[in-house]
């Protein structure tokens, strides 16, 4: 049996976390005294924690000792966990369940991908922990997309050659990611943002099981 390596970002993939994420960074803005916008929030997608914040910072015209980048990091994921912990299983994204479903059915390896330290907690939350193989994550990766570390590492753990995986992703630092490391990317948002990626769809619900079957008879 043909067998691909299926990788998953999890922020905007797989659940709408972008709306706690953009909560929490205008809390800290604000705090700090910057403006936050909503087009800024979109260039934050992907973006690991650390970067963010720089962001925000230049962004603000802002220089901060390296203690108050530390203390506004962690108030920053206190207020992000108190949306987390609200989180069930009716915030996954429409149709994602049916693509794992599939790909679990069809003995597919699968592999979260995702810059973010929250992963486990979020898969927990949402009741998909049992429908990965594999889980890498923002703990496991010295380098943040657009830096293809977290996919390497994913299609190792899945025991997949690189350019045998296929990834899901909705930002552009994740869809150039996959590409740098010779994957098949599909861009999960809008066609303008996502151009890069071999294939772009608007969700899940436009992804037919004959399509990811092709994939895998590849
Ligand atoms: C990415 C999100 O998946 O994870 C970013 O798109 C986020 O917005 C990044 O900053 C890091 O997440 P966390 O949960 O470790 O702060
Ligand atoms: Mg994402």
């Amino acid at each position: 049996m043909n067998k691909k390596g299926f990788i998953f970002d999890l922020d905007g993939v797989i659940v709408d976390t972008a709306k706690y994420h953009f909560l929490a960074w205008k809390k800290l803005a604000k705090s700090i005294d910057v403006d936050f916008t909503h087009e800024q929030n979109e260039q934050l997608k992907g973006v690991s924690r650390v970067k963010s914040l720089e962001k925000i910072l230049e962004w603000g015209n802002k220089t901060i000792s390296e203690e108050q980048f530390n203390n506004l990091m962690a108030s920053k994921n206190d207020d992000y966990l108190s949306f987390i912990a609200k989180m069930d299983d009716n915030e996954i994204l429409p149709d994602v369940p049916k693509i794992l479903d599939y790909l679990i059915a069809q003995e597919q390896p699968v592999s979260l991908g995702s810059a973010s330290k929250n992963a486990r907690q979020i898969l927990e939350k949402v009741n998909l922990m049992n429908k990965f193989n594999a889980i890498v994550d923002g703990n496991d990766v010295s380098k943040a997309k657009p830096d293809p570390e977290v996919f390497l590492i994913a299609a190792k753990h899945l025991n997949i050659k690189p350019e045998d995986c296929i990834v899901f992703e909705d930002s552009v630092a994740g869809v150039q990611a996959a590409n740098t490391a010779n994957m098949i990317s599909i861009g999960i948002g809008e066609k303008d943002v996502l151009h890069e990626a071999d294939y772009i769809f608007s969700d899940f619900t436009e992804i037919e099981n004959s399509f990811i079957q092709e994939l895998i008879n590849r």
